[in-house]
């Protein structure tokens, strides 16, 4: 009865809140996200505030919100599914989860690049999957490709997590997709003997294990790094300012940096699906965009939207073109050449 009464009043204030010349709508919208940033609720409490449409979020792990939603059948909730990492994206649609959002506005906003070619699903933003090393020690001569991290030259200095994270899960896959098998394998056996240590830890443990000396190169995504450039902590922004950055492959005829998505997928059974089409295309507003780009530091999708001034310190690079389907359909060949290779 209390909500009765509120939405009685909230027409009032509408007007206000709503973009220009857009009806007002109201209910909900479903997302089951497998990302978990505090930017993503400052994100939909915007959407909320512009629509007047609540956001009830469910998360979980990407693998199990696939399974989910297929288990709800006809009956799920999900209206919307956010995830990261491209190859995940293309598993909820091979998964039969999804649908072509069909709005001109995503296409228009967001590069043909950065979207599945049927529509199933596009980026919200993106990181580069770099190589981080000691500028006190200065750059590693002859490392410019992710092909020269399995150069004997770098023994024994290598720190990088679990093979089996999506992450280098990915890299693996897009590096197959480049070079091939066989040339996979090699560089998959070469990383594997370069390593420091054995792999542990998140992206952020491989960069601060550089200054006390336990590695001399990192492979981290890019927003992990900015993080620290942000903190309120001097000794962090000191390890932010310690740790150089190499965007590889970005010779003029080399593919460019690996870079890592997060994306959003209409459900095919969105029960919401005219608020569900609200949301995704508010996910590439300048406003949602910027939200993003600031607020996690990833790049945005769209141009126009400042970097966060740590990103901004770290350079420019050109990115990978991203195929989710060749990635989904490389990703258990590319885990099972860097586990064979013993890099676990
Ligand atoms: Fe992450």
């Amino acid at each position: 009865m209390l909500r009765r009464t509120l939405f009685a009043l909230i027409p009032a204030l509408l007007p206000v809140l709503a973009a220009p010349g857009q009806a007002q709508a109201q209910g909900e919208v479903a997302v089951y996200s497998a990302r978990h940033y505090d930017t993503d609720r400052r994100l939909y409490d915007a959407f909320t505030q512009a629509t007047g449409i609540r956001v009830r979020l469910i998360e979980g792990n990407a693998d199990q919100l696939i399974e989910r939603i297929r288990n709800e059948g006809a009956n799920s909730p999900a209206d919307v599914f956010i995830t990261v990492d491209a190859a995940r994206l293309a598993r909820a649609k091979e998964a039969g989860i999804t649908q072509p959002h069909g709005s001109a506005i995503i296409d228009q906003r967001v590069p043909a690049g950065l979207r599945d070619p049927q529509g199933h699903w596009f980026a919200l933003s993106q990181r580069a999957r770099v190589i981080m090393y000691d500028k006190q020690r200065g750059a590693p001569q002859g490392l410019t490709r992710y092909e020269d991290l399995a150069d004997p030259r770098f023994r024994g200095q290598i720190c990088v997590r679990a093979a089996n994270h999506p992450y280098n899960v990915s890299l693996a896959a897009s590096i197959l997709a480049a070079d091939g098998t066989a040339a996979t394998e090699a560089w998959a056996r070469g990383v594997a003997a370069n390593l420091a240590r054995p792999p542990q830890g998140g992206d952020r443990d491989q960069f601060r294990a550089i200054p006390p000396g336990q590695c001399t190169l990192a492979i981290s995504n890019t927003y992990y790094l900015a993080h620290f450039g942000a903190s309120e902590s001097a000794a962090d922004r000191e390890l932010f300012e310690r740790i150089g950055v190499i965007f590889p492959n970005q010779g003029p005829n080399d593919r460019g940096a690996h870079v890592n998505i997060s994306g959003a997928a209409l459900v095919r059974t969105a029960p919401n699906k005219a608020n569900a089409a609200r949301f995704l295309e508010f996910l590439t507003t300048n406003q949602a965009q910027e939200i993003l780009a600031l607020g996690n530091m990833e790049y945005p999708v769209v141009t126009g939207v400042p970097l966060h001034p740590a990103l901004v310190a770290m350079g420019t690079f050109r990115a990978e073109a991203i195929n989710g389907d060749r990635l989904a359909a490389n990703a258990a060949e590319a885990l099972q050449i860097m586990q064979r290779a013993g890099w676990r």
